[in-house]
């Protein structure tokens, strides 16, 4: 499938098909995917709670308003933002490094640079927040993509009590629920799409109120 119609055709899916499961094959190839989406500096502020079992299915519907697709779909994705990211500096500097990003002398600079990245965040926790929500949605939005190109069926929920979910999934501190993701397969034909806004009242070029018209 091109991106341009994986794009145009992915839905909010409601109804899953409680009978269909996805594989752990399926999930890897998902994954893989999923983290190759861009995030500030390749810190990755994410981590992904696959949540399947029954048990925890049942428990996380209650802590996400009873939304019934919680349980009906093969999976739910609990999206965390992870305010601990900065601890992987080191490891991201000498990345960086290794793969020629600090020029010819860069291993020299791995030290400095990894103090620097990790001070950013670790003096503006606002930031650091605001860092992992930014990158958790891109990579659950090329997530969303990738399953539509496999065939799968997402919607993206913010429908959730955050703490109950915490407990649900056993979240440390340093985690917090970003989004859920229903991950399955479609039981129902959706309703026809909510209609966009007009570029003309969403895009602007060089300055807010000088509205984009397109000519089709
Ligand atoms: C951040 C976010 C939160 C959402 N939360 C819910 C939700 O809790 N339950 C739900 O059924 N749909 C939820 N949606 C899906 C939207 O209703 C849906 O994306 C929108 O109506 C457009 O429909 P489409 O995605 O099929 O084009 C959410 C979407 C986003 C982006």
């Amino acid at each position: 499938m091109e991106t341009k119609e994986a794009l145009r055709s992915r839905r909010s899916v409601k109804v899953y098909d409680p009978t269909r499961e996805v594989t752990d094959k399926q999930l890897a190839e998902l994954f893989e995917l999923t983290t190759l989406a861009p995030s500030a500096w390749n810190f990755q502020h994410y981590q992904f709670i696959a949540v399947r079992s029954p048990e925890q299915k049942k428990k996380l519907r209650e802590a996400a308003l009873n939304q019934e697709k919680v349980e009906q779909a093969s999976v739910t994705l609990v999206v965390c933002g992870d305010l601990h990211a900065y601890k992987r500096a080191d490891r991201v500097a000498q990345d960086f490094a290794d793969k020629g990003f600090y020029g010819p002398n860069g291993q020299e600079k791995v030290e400095k640079q990894a103090k620097m990245m990790a001070e950013t965040y670790q003096n503006n926790p606002q930031l650091a927040r605001d860092e992992a929500i930014r990158s958790a949605s891109l990579a659950a939005m090329s997530l969303m993509i990738a399953a539509r190109d496999m065939g799968l069926a997402t919607c993206p929920m913010i429908g959730f009590d955050a703490d109950t979910v915490r407990k649900v999934v056993q979240l440390p501190e340093h985690l917090f629920p970003v989004m859920l993701v229903s991950l399955g397969y479609q039981g129902a034909e959706p309703l026809p799409r909510n209609d966009r806004l007009p570029l003309s009242e969403v895009v602007h070029i060089d300055s807010f109120g000088q509205p984009f018209q397109s000519n089709p």
